[in-house]
Parts: C-alpha cells; structure tokens; sequence
C-alpha cells in the first residue's frame, strides 16, 4: 500500500531546450508528486526537449507545421497526437505556437503554459527582450491557464525577477529561467495533487472540487 496520490498524465509540448521539462521530470521522481510525464510533442526535429525526452525512454512525437498543407491540418494533428497519450494534463514547456481550436475544444482548462514575463505585461514570443527595451526594472515569470489568446489565460502562478542595469536578453532570461523551472514544476505538481478552480480571472489550487477528471 502507498499513501502517494494518483499519478496525474502530463503530456509535455517543447519547441526548445526542454530545460522545463527537465525541472519536472526530476520533480516527477518523487513518488508524491502527483503526476509524470507519459509523451512528449515537439514542433522540431532539433528541439533539446527531444534528446531529455529520449535519455528518460519517454515516447515521442513530432508535428512540423512545414508537413501539413494547411495549419488547419496541423492543429488537428497535434490534437490527435495530445489525446494519443489520454493525459489528464498538457505542460507548454517552452511550445512557441499557438494551439487551435481542435486542441482548445478538446483539451481547454486543462492545458498549462509558462511566459518568461509578469504577464500581463509583455507577451507574445519575445518576452524578455520586450521587457528589456520597455525598460522594466523587474520582470519574472507566469504560469497560466491556456486560452484562445496570446498569453491571455488565468494566471496560476508568478515570480518576479529584479532586471539589472548591464542586464542583456540572454542574461536575463537565463535568471528566469533559473527561477521559471521551480516554478512550472512546483505548481503544475500542487495542480495535479489538489487540482482548481477558475472563478473570472482568479485561479486557486486545492480546497476545491478538482477540474481534473476523475477516475473513471
Ligand atoms: C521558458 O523561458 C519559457 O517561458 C519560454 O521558453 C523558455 C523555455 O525554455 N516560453 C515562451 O517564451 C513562450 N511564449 P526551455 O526550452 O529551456 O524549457
């Protein structure tokens, strides 16, 4: 017998380093997480999300927006290859596309994805570099619910970052990041273990009936 919660499924959709995902595979050891990655999707063939992906025996896919004649199609296959994995869960661990209305229908209120910014201030796909020219003195990072918006969803969770005078964008977002990765990882496991609710704009997790399905 084990006193560890059900194990919630995370797909996880990478563009990039897989440097996220990372944190959350290696939160995802501790049986009392309350959730595990069980695939991984990517955009990219090079994606370093991909290599971890493999290292860890997860199974992947890959969807190239450049295979499919119209981005119609590839909205729908990416909706396909999420619900081949029937996660409870879908991480966007540094995903740089917006997801359609075929994954929107299927999967919305469920879907998670981190910003390098305090939104709403600075989406979209440049968030520490708009940060920077907008001359902000502190920045961070934001977990959210995804929406059919850019970075518009409710917001989960945030930490903010002090932006230093010398500060450039590669600098600056590698110290998001630093604190970007315990985030996503903390906060995608108090969802899966306690589960939310959306009331308007405000998200809270636990004390509540959870949003995630149950068991059937
Ligand atoms: C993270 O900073 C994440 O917020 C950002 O990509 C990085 C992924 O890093 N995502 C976006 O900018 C989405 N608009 P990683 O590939 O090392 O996990």
């Amino acid at each position: 017998m084990t006193n560890a919660p059900r194990s919630r499924r995370v797909v996880v959709l990478a563009s990039g380093a897989g440097s996220t995902m990372r944190a959350v595979l290696d939160a995802a050891r501790d049986e009392s997480y309350g959730a595990r990655v069980v695939g991984v999707i990517t955009d990219k063939d090079d994606a370093g999300a991909l290599a971890i992906a493999h290292e860890h025996a997860l199974p992947t896919a890959v969807v190239r927006l450049a295979d499919f004649e119209s981005r119609a199609l590839w909205d729908q296959a990416i909706a396909r290859t999420i619900a081949t994995f029937d996660p409870d869960l879908v991480l966007l661990a540094g995903f740089m596309r917006l997801l359609g209305e075929p994954t929107l229908d299927r999967f919305g209120g469920r879907i998670i994805n981190t910003h390098p910014a305090l939104l709403p201030a600075y989406p979209g796909a440049h968030g520490v570099r708009d940060a920077l020219a907008g001359g902000a003195k502190v920045t961070g990072c934001t977990v959210m619910l995804v929406d059919a918006g850019v970075d518009t969803g409710p917001i989960v969770a945030q930490a903010a970052i002090e932006v230093l005078d010398d500060d450039t964008e590669a600098t600056l977002h590698e110290r998001i990041k630093d604190v970007e990765r315990g985030l996503v990882a903390r906060t995608l496991g108090r969802m899966a273990r306690d589960g939310w609710t959306v009331t308007g704009r405000s998200v809270r997790i636990g004390a509540a009936p959870s949003t995630i399905r149950e068991e059937p």
